[in-house]
């Protein structure tokens, strides 16, 4: 069964440790990182943005997938499927295709419509018993077409919509999708410290994970973040791993060219990768 992310995050917050968000792009994907959350006993969270969304066919597909996978394959931890970087029509699209948990990311809109958008979208959710995060600040870089400037959150914003009754809530700290640049200034931990103190026990969500070195990670986690999403390390491991197969001319031997051979390295590479961040995370043994 998919659940809301809120409990998950809650429990994060008052044990330090964070919850990863994990973004999905088909079967393997889900499957390999289902798989390690089981192994590691952890709660995890499936991300899908509306690119991968579209990729899959549409959400409906993506919510069958995600809850008959977790059925079959006898997943007991919580898992929590969620829209990344949502409209405002997607986030009605995931409510109505079965998601448990969505985001409306509302960052690049003047505040008081991100607030009027959120509001609505906080009854809504919370109405048909599905999480909701929302976004102040931005992301800098691009994920799946979304694209920002990596401004960092005003505080006070914050706060304004933390009280809209969000469950968790992103504000960007100098924090990029993708791959962090040579010269990346670091994190903002005062930004984030200031935004802790005002908004209380609230979740906070630390996206663009990839490439983040560990000692910030754990500041991060020390200063209120419970949710940290990890989308393009995830795309890297795969990529090296199946071209390691192909240059080795694996696929050339035997049935390599079958699928489920060609795919496997991959797959396998992202268990590794998804085990390793839920270590760092502290979420092993936590669900
Ligand atoms: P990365 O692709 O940098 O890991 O970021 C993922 C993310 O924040 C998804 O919202």
């Amino acid at each position: 069964m998919l659940v809301p992310a809120t409990q998950m995050l809650q429990k994060a917050v008052e044990g330090r440790y964070a919850v990863g968000q994990f973004n999905i792009n088909n079967l393997e994907w889900t499957r390999s990182i289902l798989a390690t959350a089981q192994d590691c006993n952890s709660p995890v969270i499936l991300g899908v943005s509306e690119g991968a969304g579209k990729y899959m066919t549409g959400f409906k597909t993506v919510a069958a997938m995600v809850s008959a996978m977790v059925e079959e394959m006898g997943i007991t931890v919580p898992v929590a499927l969620h829209l990344d970087h949502g409209s405002y029509e997607g986030c009605y699209q995931c409510i109505k295709a079965g998601f448990s948990s969505i985001m409306f990311d509302g960052s690049h809109l003047p505040i008081e419509e991100n607030i009027a958008k959120t509001k609505e979208l906080v009854q809504v959710s919370h109405a048909m018993g599905l999480s909701i995060e929302a976004e102040v600040g931005s992301i800098g870089g691009e994920e799946d077409g979304v694209v920002g400037a990596g401004e960092i959150a005003d505080p006070a914003e914050c706060k304004k919509i933390a009280d809209l009754g969000v469950d968790f809530l992103a504000a960007g700290i100098g924090n990029i999708h993708g791959k962090y640049p040579e010269n990346w200034a670091g994190l903002n931990f005062e930004a984030l410290a200031k935004t802790k103190a005002l908004v209380g026990p609230l979740p906070l969500v630390l996206h663009g994970g990839t490439g983040i070195p560990e000692d910030m990670i754990k500041t991060a986690i020390s200063l209120g973040v419970a949710k940290i999403n990890v989308n393009t390390e995830c795309q890297l491991y795969f990529q090296a791993a199946t071209r390691k197969y192909i240059e080795a001319g694996k696929d050339l031997q035997g049935k390599g060219f079958d699928p489920r051979k060609l795919l496997a390295p991959g797959a396998e590479a992202i268990k590794k990768i998804v085990r390793e961040k839920m270590k760092l995370f502290g979420s092993i043994d936590k669900a």
